[in-house]
């Protein structure tokens, strides 16, 4: 094991959800810093728009949600690279809706999505992350972190990602990998279109938004980026379990 210390040109990184906002700065944050990146998502145009005059990101065209899927991914990695450094658990989904009118068809995916397969893809991707000292890095949410009405299924898979981190933190301390998490708060991406929301409904939300966040603005999707890698980077040797806010100071507001 070389304990987290392999230089940024040699770190391999897994980053799920690469094609579009958060995900796309993330990958290309780590290309950026010498790493080689499996940029990993649904659709392959995003992702290589993502790829597009950055060399050292990959897309993987993967549903991480499909049978099989988390291991593939694994394996993609495994066999192009011969390791992983880090897992970037970073594809998620809202489907609004508050209690009464809930349907599975807006649970099922969400859970799928949110929890259960950074679950297969953090289980499937141990051995390799034993081997390099690696890190993995769950995308959770900040807003929410009281109640969510209206959201409040997508606002439990992020609470339980945030559990899952502090308690895999302490299940793999001994095995020489780091978990962490960073929770962004209002964000820059397409994340509301790919829920549905109308421009109108759009608008509504940025308006509370901004309303509730002490900085005054829409955060950057490279803002959060930038805490992702500094979380994963060595120099974050001694730092585990922990849910770093990155919101304009939403969480304590
Ligand atoms: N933006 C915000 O304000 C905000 C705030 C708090 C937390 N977050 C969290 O930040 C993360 C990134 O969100 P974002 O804002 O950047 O939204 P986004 O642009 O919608 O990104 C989500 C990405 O996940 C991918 N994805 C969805 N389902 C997938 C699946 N089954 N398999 C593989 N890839 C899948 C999507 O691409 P495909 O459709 O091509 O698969 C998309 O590129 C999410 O976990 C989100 O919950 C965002």
């Amino acid at each position: 094991m070389d304990t987290s210390t392999a230089p940024q040109s040699r770190r391999i990184a897994v980053v799920t959800g690469a094609g579009t906002g958060i995900g796309r700065a993330t990958a290309r944050a780590f290309a950026a810093g010498g790493a080689q990146v499996l940029a990993v998502g649904r659709r392959a145009e995003p992702l290589h728009e993502t790829a597009a005059g950055h060399p050292r990101i990959t897309p993987l065209t993967a549903d991480i949600t499909a049978e099989g899927g988390p291991e593939r991914i694994v394996r993609t990695a495994r066999e192009a690279h011969g390791r992983l450094d880090v897992l970037v658990n970073n594809a998620g989904i809202v489907r609004g809706g508050a209690l009464g009118a809930l349907t599975p068809e807006m649970i099922d995916p969400q859970i799928a999505t949110n929890l259960i397969a950074p679950i297969l893809l953090a289980q499937a991707a141990l051995p390799l992350l034993e081997a390099a000292g690696g890190v993995i890095v769950n995308v959770s949410t900040s807003v929410g972190q009281r109640a969510w009405p209206g959201s409040s299924v997508y606002a439990a898979t992020k609470t339980a990602l945030e559990l899952l981190t502090r308690s895999w933190a302490v299940e793999l301390a001994p095995r020489g990998i780091r978990v962490v998490a960073v929770a962004p708060g209002a964000i820059e991406t397409p994340i509301g279109e790919h829920q549905g929301l109308t421009p109108e409904r759009r608008a509504a939300v940025r308006e509370w938004q901004l309303a509730h966040t002490p900085l005054g603005r829409i955060g950057r999707p490279e803002e959060v980026a930038r805490a992702i890698t500094q979380l994963a980077s060595p120099e974050a040797s001694f730092t585990t379990g922990v849910v770093l806010p990155v919101d304009g100071g939403a969480v304590v507001a």
